[in-house]
């Protein structure tokens, strides 16, 4: 298969997805100009749609259809986005660039980027109650996802981030940051697809395994990026977590140290799908693009 072709495509559909629903949002008296033009700003800058694409392949090496799984898949990019308007706050990582653009505080000022934040992530559950679904099925993935993006999820990692900032956490608090802030979503994401194809416990397993390896292999390759990348490819600042104290793959095992355990996480993704059928190539193929990925 060839993944551009897969990726630009499934892009497309998930932007349409999203250009529909901010327009939506524009004709609705209720929801204030300001705060329509900053989540608007903030999430059709671009970005590489990684969750809501795994989303929809999820679904498909399950055996579901994508086009029914598309407002969940969507939804997953309004939490995502959300989380990225707040990790750039000054009172988080104080970053002045995402998705080639200024943040939308610098835009916007703090108030209206918290505020565009929190819509963005209500507006999601709102987004999944739509979908057209089985409601058993859609309570598994309001279920899966509010504890993924929940305080024993995303928020719980984003919680320990900043805790150690400025001071070295132990090894076992950088995997807890990193399954936590980043791995949780993303496995939600292709188990998400998983349910919503109604796939079997079995399936679920494998997808679930091949989620975490990816998870913690894309934010791996987040910090690596952020020493070796440019601000052109990234469309954000680099060298931010080293001038910030993060805790970071790099700073404690090194460069090269953290590169061998990335490409290890997708020989084991890939390992956890092996006896899916073609259906799951695009799965195969993400995995791959995730570790080469310069951006
Ligand atoms: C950046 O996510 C933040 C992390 C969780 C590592 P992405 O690299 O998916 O950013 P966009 O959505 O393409 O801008
Ligand atoms: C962000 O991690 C994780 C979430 C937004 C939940 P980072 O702080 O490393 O992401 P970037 O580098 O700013 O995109
Ligand atoms: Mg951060
Ligand atoms: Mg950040
Ligand atoms: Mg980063």
């Amino acid at each position: 298969m060839n993944l551009n072709l897969y990726l630009n495509e499934k892009r497309k559909t998930v932007d349409n997805f999203l250009k529909k629903y901010i327009s939506s949002k524009k004709k609705q008296k209720d929801c204030p100009e300001n705060l329509y033009s900053a989540m608007s700003y903030a999430l059709m800058a671009g970005g590489k749609r990684v969750r809501p694409i795994l989303c929809i392949a999820g679904c498909e090496s399950a055996g579901g259809k994508p086009d029914g799984v598309l407002p969940v898949a969507a939804a997953l990019e309004l939490i995502h986005t959300y989380s990225l308007i707040h990790d750039d706050l000054p009172a988080m990582d104080n970053d002045d660039f995402r998705r080639n653009q200024l943040t939308t505080h610098k835009v916007f000022g703090e108030a209206a980027a918290i505020l565009a934040g929190d819509a963005l992530l209500t507006d999601a559950f709102n987004m999944v109650s739509r979908a057209d679904a089985n409601p058993k099925t859609l309570i598994n993935v309001i279920s899966e996802l509010s504890h993924a993006c929940g305080p024993e999820g995303m928020v719980g990692g984003q919680t320990v981030d900043v805790l150690f900032e400025g001071k070295k956490a132990a090894k076992k608090d950088l995997f807890y940051i990193h399954t936590h802030k980043t791995g949780a979503l993303i496995r939600a994401s292709i188990r998400i697809g998983a349910i919503m194809a109604n796939g079997s416990q079995d399936k679920l397993d494998s997808l679930t395994e091949y989620g975490e390896k990816v998870g913690l292999a894309f934010q791996i390759i987040d910090d690596i990026l952020d020493q070796t990348g440019t601000i052109e490819e990234l469309g954000k600042s680099t060298g931010a977590d080293d001038a910030r104290g993060k805790n970071t793959y790099p700073s404690t095992f090194g460069l090269k140290e953290s590169q061998r355990v990335a490409e290890r996480l997708i020989n084991e993704s890939l390992c956890a799908i092996n006896s899916f059928s073609k259906k799951a190539d695009p799965l195969r193929e993400i995995a791959k693009y995730i570790l080469s990925r310069r951006n």
